[in-house]
């Protein structure tokens, strides 16, 4: 329970990718890791701990061995959730009222936003007095806007299925018509400037509902966003209990996943090659130590599955059913979305097995599509063994998730064991663990 309350602040102090970094940042300080910053050049030490960000909502940490570099252990995972990005100008009067206008960010489903109270968070741009240009996290912290439905009797048909277009039907209500022109100025306030100092922002919606446990036996727990700081956060307490294997830990957590991580921050950048190079070459070895390296690592892209549904079981595979509570989930997919195959999949499994971790597998239906991820995004880039994983959840992208209390315990033992074992490539198709 401990775990799931401290998952629980975590997702409720996290609202957007911005946040959810700050927080692992924050963590990271408490436990005496070093800021590193990538315009700089890097002097690291044997046994130090480091981390650095990227645009501010990607971060990856590390621990350099007492040893030789010899391989890295990777846990990655996602900072961002679909929600909705405010546009440019976004105060929009209509009837009376005061509507902000808004665009789609990733693949939300759609209904679960609507007729709840939803507030602000992210990044704003400001210039200061001295005419610098700083970066300010701003979250509005109580209830601003709604997205009201449209009430059934003028939308007989809605019960029936309806096409929701996020310029028409999904602008949220922030006021009435004395808010006009009060948008821009409690921003500026939120960042504590005037808003003619504020140049440009990165601001969204979010859902402030807290996450609850219940369920007959308190097994559930549903919030926003678990998808997939859920993993963000069991990946990071994995990481902090510290390991004395020989080899590198790698704790890394990307942006814009929902939009297919084709950002400068994102799985699928130079952000995760550049830092194990820098780890490698911070130390005086030479590249060929690097590719050595590469060859011997092992990466765990961990990312929400899709649980069987109770109203819906035909929409899950029919002789693999995940269960909520059922454990760690292990993906698998023939056209390779999900990079998990027979080697990587047999240590995985091995571990689950060391960490008495309970384990189970996710293929899609041989009839539907599934989502991406970023394990094969990464492997793009730095390219070793790795296995998909994630925690069994329902209604993935709704603003309020659905997961399970026992599958969190499982995870982060897998993880704290995965970072604990060192895999030695004895030949190709060959391991060791240890
Ligand atoms: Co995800």
């Amino acid at each position: 329970m401990r775990l799931v309350q401290g998952l629980l602040e975590f997702i409720e102090k996290s609202p957007t990718s911005f946040h959810a970094v700050e927080q692992v940042r924050q963590e990271l300080l408490e436990h005496g890791f070093q800021e590193l910053r990538e315009q700089e050049m890097w002097r690291l030490e044997q046994g130090g701990q480091y981390f650095v960000t990227r645009n501010q909502s990607s971060l990856i940490a590390f621990q350099v061995p007492r040893g030789e570099i010899g391989s890295f252990r990777i846990v990655a995972s996602h900072s961002d959730s679909p929600t909705f990005k405010i546009k440019e100008n976004p105060e929009k009067e209509s009837s009376g009222y005061v509507q902000l206008n808004t665009e789609r960010y990733g693949g939300m489903l759609c209904a679960s936003w609507f007729d709840r109270p939803l507030s602000v968070a992210g990044r704003v741009m400001i210039r200061t007095d001295s005419g610098e240009i700083q970066s300010r996290l701003v979250c509005c912290g109580r209830d601003l806007v709604l997205i009201p439905n449209l009430a059934i009797h003028m939308n007989r048909t809605v019960n029936d299925g309806y096409a929701y277009n996020a310029q028409t039907d999904m602008l949220p209500l922030y006021g009435g018509p004395g808010a006009k022109g009060s948008f821009d100025r409690e921003i500026a306030s939120l960042a504590g400037v005037e808003p003619e100092q504020v140049l440009c922002s990165d601001l969204f919606l979010y859902n402030r509902m807290k996450g609850t446990v219940w369920g007959a036996q308190n097994e559930f727990i549903s919030a926003p966003r678990l998808d997939d700081l859920e993993c963000a956060y069991t990946s990071l307490q994995a990481f902090l209990d510290g390991n004395d294997r020989p080899g590198v830990p790698v704790y890394a957590l990307f942006d814009n996943e929902e939009v297919g991580s084709g950002t400068k921050q994102g799985a699928d950048s130079s952000f995760l090659e550049t830092v194990l190079r820098r780890i490698v070459s911070s130390a005086g070895l030479p590249e060929e130590q690097f590719y050595a390296a590469i060859a011997s690592s092992f990466m765990i892209s961990a990312d929400n599955a899709h649980a069987i549904h109770p109203n819906h079981p035909d929409k899950t595979d029919p002789t693999n059913p995940v269960r909520i509570n059922g454990g760690v989930v292990m993906k698998f997919n023939a056209n390779q979305k999900y990079t998990t195959d027979a080697v990587s999949g047999a240590v995985f499994r091995e571990i689950c097995r060391r960490a008495g971790a309970p384990l189970q597998t996710f293929v899609n239906r041989s009839d539907m599509l599934g989502g991406s991820t970023l394990g094969n995004i990464a492997n793009s880039h730095v390219s070793l063994n790795t296995v998909d994983i994630g925690l069994p959840q329902l209604a993935m992208h709704s603003c309020y998730e659905t997961a399970g209390v026992q599958d969190v315990e499982a995870m982060t033992r897998a993880l704290t064991t995965f970072y604990n074992t060192e895999i030695t490539t004895l030949a190709d198709g060959s391991y060791r663990l240890s």
